[in-house]
Parts: C-alpha cells; sequence; structure tokens
C-alpha cells in the first residue's frame, strides 16, 4: 500500500481543488520569497506542502514540523532528507516553545495546508506573533490554505456551501477514495506502525476537536494584531481559501 498516493486521495476528498491549490500557493512563494529560501511548513502531517515546494523551488529548504509521529514516520520514510533539503521536526504549535526545536531563529517563508483549523483562536493568536518574528527580516509571505468557514452571518450561503462540499464528498468516496476515517482506519492495520500510533494516541480528544472555530475575520485581525501588514485571499474554492499575509 503506498500511504502517501492514499493520503493525497483522502485530502482530495475534502478539497477538491487540492493541486490547484498548492500551484497558487507555490506561484505565490516563488513571486514573493528570497532565492533559495528556508521554508517552513507548518502542520506539515507527511510533508505534502514541503515536498511540493522542494520539488518546484529547486534551490530551496524545508522545515517540516508536526506532532503527529505516524505522519511525521510516512513521509521520513518516503523522502528521507530529501538530499540534506528536508529536515522533519516534531513539534505541538500549542506548546509555546515549539520555536526552539526549528534550530532556527528565522526563516524566509511560512506554508501549511489544511491545518491552523486545527487550532483554537487563543492558540492562533500567539503563533501568528511567532510567525513574524520568524518572518522579521527575510521579510517573507506566510501562505495558508485551509478552511476557512462563511461567516454566520451569512446562514443561507454557508448552509448551502456545506450541502455542495458534502455532495463532492459523497462524489469522491463513491468514486473509492477513503474518507479520513476509513484511512485511519487503514492505516491502524499496520503493524509496522504500532509503535507511532502508540504515541500518537491522546494528542487530540477522541470527540471532536471544534474544527474551524476561527473565522476569516479573526485570522486577519490576529495577523494584523501579530504585525502582518498585508493579508489577502488569492484563491478560493467554496470555503477552502489561500490566505496569504505579508510582514
Ligand atoms: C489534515 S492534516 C494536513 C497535513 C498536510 N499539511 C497536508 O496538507 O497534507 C493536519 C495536520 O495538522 C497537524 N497538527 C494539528 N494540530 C497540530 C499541532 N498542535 N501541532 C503540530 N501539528 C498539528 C496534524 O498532526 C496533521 O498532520
Amino acid at each position: 500500500m503506498n500511504w502517501l498516493d492514499s493520503w493525497d486521495r483522502q485530502q482530495e476528498v475534502y478539497i477538491r481543488d487540492r493541486e490547484r491549490r498548492y500551484d497558487v500557493m507555490l506561484a505565490f512563494l516563488e513571486e514573493l520569497a528570497p532565492a533559495e529560501p528556508l521554508v517552513l511548513d507548518l502542520a506539515a502531517g507527511p510533508g505534502s506542502t514541503a515536498v511540493r515546494v522542494l520539488d518546484r523551488l529547486p534551490g530551496a529548504r524545508c522545515l517540516a514540523v508536526d506532532v503527529d509521529p505516524v505522519l511525521q514516520r510516512l513521509g521520513r520514510d518516503a523522502y528521507g532528507d530529501a538530499g540534506g533539503r528536508l529536515t522533519w521536526i516534531r513539534a505541538d504549535l500549542r506548546d509555546p516553545e515549539w520555536p526552539s526545536a526549528l534550530g532556527a531563529g528565522r526563516v524566509d517563508a511560512v506554508v501549511s495546508t489544511t491545518a491552523l483549523h486545527w487550532l483554537r483562536p487563543e492558540e492562533l493568536a500567539p503563533l501568528y506573533r511567532t510567525l513574524r518574528e520568524l518572518l522579521a527580516e527575510s521579510g517573507g509571505p506566510f501562505l495558508n490554505g485551509d478552511h476557512f468557514p462563511f461567516p454566520r452571518e451569512t446562514p443561507r450561503i454557508r448552509a448551502a456551501a456545506q450541502r455542495v462540499d458534502q455532495r463532492r464528498q459523497d462524489d469522491a468516496v463513491a468514486a473509492g477514495a477513503d474518507d479520513w476515517a476509513a484511512w485511519w482506519e487503514a492505516l491502524r492495520a499496520d503493524p509496522d506502525l504500532a509503535a507511532e500510533h502508540a504515541a500518537r494516541a491522546g494528542l487530540w480528544p477522541e470527540d471532536g476537536r471544534g474544527f474551524a472555530s476561527a473565522s476569516l475575520a479573526f485570522h486577519q485581525a490576529a495577523l494584523d494584531t501579530a504585525g502582518f501588514t498585508e493579508s489577502a485571499i488569492v484563491w478560493q474554492d467554496l470555503d477552502e481559501r489561500v490566505l496569504l499575509a505579508l510582514p
């Protein structure tokens, strides 16, 4: 079983145009990051964004940060250190000390995909302050491709978008992709990953995590407060968006 191929198919259940989203993010990265950048992939999982950065920008190096030992093991097994260009760092972004694990006080760009909606608003605000500090010297971009729900003030639009999204998910599963639960269930049966599964247990509450509690308005206000001077949506499909912020 190629777990990373099936990871990509599983993620596409939720983000139909995931590769298009990457294409836009990488185009802005090329445009706004300095040559041969050091790029931080936040909540990198198995390195999905990091490896696309390395493919697209031949001079780039990436730091792939995530707390999940299972996904990091899959990424490490598949890509290793990518010829010295990829560093895997296990850290929890909820821990204020996480930047000390980076081994770098500055980076040239920060990217993240489908991940920061796992953080609560009170966890995002300090994270953005840290990113602003990491980007202070380079002035490079922060590109966050994620699920930013439509506001509750537009309830019919929000509900219609959810229905369209659900139909897309149902179609993708009917066409043979695993959804999140099915993918993890299959992976748990792999005995080679038993130690990582044990280390993963308890990282998050089992009963759902209140995802996507932060609105787009909150994200932009928090970026502003952290000292980013511009932020804007540069790509969108339903409530999947790419938010670009500049120091
Ligand atoms: C849906 S996956 C996305 C992974 C990858 N960025 C991608 O797009 O394929 C969400 C990732 O966020 C990571 N994550 C969530 N909360 C985190 C935290 N507090 N610290 C570090 N990583 C976190 C999870 O471990 C998981 O790998």
